[in-house]
């Protein structure tokens, strides 16, 4: 569906990109991780449009986008089709939750406020936001609930491919498990196609059908989570091996293990796809909201509508 070949890209003599070759198909998710510095929002900029390629060109279904001739029309209508989540969500502050989310079906449709309202409460609720949180401000939210808004945000267009910026770079183990699950239930639900660049391994373990791990600006490597694991290249192992801890925000796990049950955060972790897609749709009726209330960390608001 998208597809990366031969990317090319420095800025003075600096090097950034370095003949970038990756690609995702249809209602996969690949993860691109790296190190800080390596590369990866460079390439994010370039496959949304915000940055042009020195060499090699970016196709989606064929059509090449990373031309920066490309008629401006033709470009709207390309990115029409993509929900970008960047690093920190980038929520208005200035608007309410239910304007942010309005905000795109205002600029990008003609839809009628009844309709706007109506995909508003959808997509929070896929979410798990309840319809209340229209009215909060962005700086009454924590970390984790602004991530869940700007992804609210992301998917209120029911984009055909979703792309993050580390998404989970700021949140907690709890909340990092929640966007993870979120990403995989919207693979599910809605066949998305994902683009997850994270530094994080234990999520790209968690999500990923792909992986493509950049270094300087090279792929080093690119495969499943499973070959990843087999890789020989003592670069990938030691990312692999070094970075693995950070998936967990604290130190140390006895801390969080007395706050909440981790063994059991960690077997739904280990938990195959499958049985992830089953805890939806619970008898509660909390259809979109895939968040266990178990592991909810602010209080929510107990009616609905
Ligand atoms: N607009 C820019 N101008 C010059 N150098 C840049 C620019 N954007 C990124 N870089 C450099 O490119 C390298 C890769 O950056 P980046 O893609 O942001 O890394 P990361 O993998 O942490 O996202 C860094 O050395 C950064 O300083
Ligand atoms: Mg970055």
């Amino acid at each position: 569906m998208l597809r990366v070949e031969h990317l090319k890209k420095h800025f003075g003599n600096q090097v950034v990109l370095d003949d970038i070759n990756i690609s995702v198909d249809r209602g996969e998710v690949l993860c691109v991780i790296g190190q800080s510095g390596s590369g990866k929002t460079v390439l994010f900029r370039h496959i949304i449009g915000l940055m042009f390629p020195d060499g090699g060109r970016i196709l989606l279904d064929g059509q090449v986008i990373s031309s920066p001739t490309t008629k401006t029309t033709d470009f709207d209508r390309v990115r029409k089709r993509f929900g970008i989540l960047f690093q920190g969500a980038a929520l208005f502050d200035s608007m309410d939750v239910g304007e942010n989310l309005a905000f795109p079906l205002r600029e990008h449709t003609d839809l009628t406020e009844r309709e706007i309202e109506r995909l508003i409460g959808e997509s929070l609720e896929m979410v798990g936001l309840k319809e209340q949180f229209k009215a909060k401000m962005p700086s009454e939210l924590s970390g984790g609930m602004r991530s869940r808004v700007g992804l609210a945000r992301a998917i209120v267009m029911k984009p055909e491919i979703m792309l993050y910026d580390e998404p989970t770079s700021a949140l907690d183990p709890i909340m990092t498990d929640k966007i993870n699950k979120l990403i995989l239930s919207m693979r599910e639900k809605l066949k998305m196609t994902s683009i997850v660049i994270t530094h994080d391994i234990g999520s790209a373990y968690e999500i990923a059908d792909k992986i493509a791990m950049i270094r300087e600006g090279k792929i080093i490597f690119n495969g499943t989570p499973g070959e990843i694991r087999q890789s020989r290249n003592p670069y990938v192992q030691e990312f692999i091996r070094g970075e693995r801890k950070s998936h967990y925000a604290l130190d140390n796990e006895e801390d969080y293990a007395s706050s909440v049950d981790i063994t059991k955060l960690k077997q739904r972790s280990a938990r195959p796809r499958q049985a992830v897609a089953t805890q939806q749709g619970k008898a509660d009726g909390s259809t979109g909201n895939i968040a266990e209330k178990k592991f909810q960390m602010p209080p929510r608001p107990t009616t609905r509508n």
